[in-house]
């Protein structure tokens, strides 16, 4: 499949009439100096002593190629797997490129939209022809599994989604898992989830080793704001990652990252990372109240993660007023499934949740 089909052929398969979204637009595009950013879902808060040390201590050790035996052990341990079903990349983003390029014999790769885009962009560089499934607003963006073809061989979905916020039940993901299908799972904000009574990441196929073809995509530059030092991990069937390991570059993950992968995966971290997820769902619940007692704003879905999107008639005219104001939100038109009347905010402290929705309600007001 590799160089036979471009970018045009990929293309005929996205929504008939629709205009094509720029899938290479990112939140990180829409901030600047001055703007209080609520486009990026990027945790701000400087990283934790257990975290920045380690990170700090490679400093002394960056002449020597990196090692990733002992953070691929940690990260295996802390989802109960062995080590041969975890494999570090730069980022998820990494890894949404070795899966594209690594498994050139699918035939009927799907994503389902709408979501982050560079799954479906990795996709297309590298040869594929891509369907999307688009799941419906009305429905409040939830997976009726059914819409997935049968004999889609490669499926990827967001869980919880960017940008809906939206969390699928783990029985619905699991169902879509088979023998022949290679199902991928992006799990970059399933450290931000909590529910009630549930101890660990609510829907997270994380730890899941009986499902034929699952690949868990993971991350940790959200909650522990580590964007810059790329660092993330896919979960799956050790010969299925041994492909993906066979695609990709020689000492991909730097020792800093390693040193991060390795503090995350600790019990230290997991349980600060439930603090954070149960923090955030309080000033999540906040931001929608705040939203929903805005006029025209409807917040979709139920949403579960570090950010709300919203639908708002002349939302691109809002955006642009917003900005003028000093406040950058993420666009909803480069998202496949959305359009101009569709904003993505990101979840904040309360005070700047306050501020945000005051500057907002004038502008819609006015
Ligand atoms: C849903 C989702 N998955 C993956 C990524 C990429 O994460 P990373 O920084 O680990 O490459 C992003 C970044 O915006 C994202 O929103």
């Amino acid at each position: 499949m590799h160089g036979e089909r471009n970018d045009d052929q990929a293309r005929s398969s996205a929504t008939p009439g629709a205009a094509e979204p720029d899938l290479g637009h990112h939140g990180d595009a829409e901030v600047a100096d001055g703007l209080v950013d609520l486009a990026v879902n990027v945790r701000r808060a400087p990283p934790p002593a257990w975290l920045a040390g380690p990170i700090a201590a490679t400093l002394t050790d960056l002449a020597r190629y990196p090692d990733p035996t002992g953070a691929r052990a940690a990260v295996a341990a802390r989802h109960r797997r062995p080590p041969e079903e975890v494999l570090l990349t730069a980022g998820a983003a990494e890894g949404f490129v070795l899966l594209a390029r690594a498994l050139s014999d699918r035939r009927r790769p799907v994503v389902v939209h709408p979501q982050f885009t560079e799954p479906e962009a990795a996709l297309r560089a590298a040869g594929h022809t891509v369907e999307r499934v688009l799941l419906d607003p009305a429905d409040g963006f939830r997976l009726d599994p059914d819409r997935v073809p049968a004999d889609a061989d490669l499926v990827v979905i967001g869980n919880p989604t960017n940008p809906t916020s939206v969390l699928h039940p783990a029985p619905v993901l699991a169902a879509l898992a088979r023998p022949g299908r290679i199902l991928v799972v992006d799990e970059a904000f399933a450290d931000t989830t909590t529910a009630p009574g549930v101890p660990g990441e609510p829907e997270s196929l994380a730890d899941r080793r009986d499902l034929p073809g699952l690949v868990v995509v993971r991350s940790l530059t959200k909650t522990w704001g580590l964007a810059g030092l790329r660092i993330g991990y896919l979960l799956g069937e050790p010969a299925l990652l041994a492909r993906l390991a066979a695609a990709q570059p020689l000492w991909a993950v730097s020792t800093p990252a390693l040193a991060a992968a390795t503090a995350c995966a600790s019990p230290t971290a997991v349980a600060a990372e439930r603090a954070i997820a149960t923090q955030l769902a309080a000033d999540r619940d906040h931001l929608v109240a705040r939203l929903t007692a805005l006029p025209g704003v409807r917040v979709a879905g139920r949403p579960a993660s570090a950010f709300v999107l919203i639908h708002l008639p002349g939302a691109a005219r809002v955006r642009a007023v917003l900005r003028e104001r000093g406040w950058a939100v993420r666009r909803g038109d480069t998202f496949p499934g959305l359009g101009p009347d569709w904003l993505r905010v990101a979840v904040r402290d309360r005070a700047t949740t306050d501020a945000f929705t005051d500057v907002l309600a004038g502008i819609l007001e006015a």
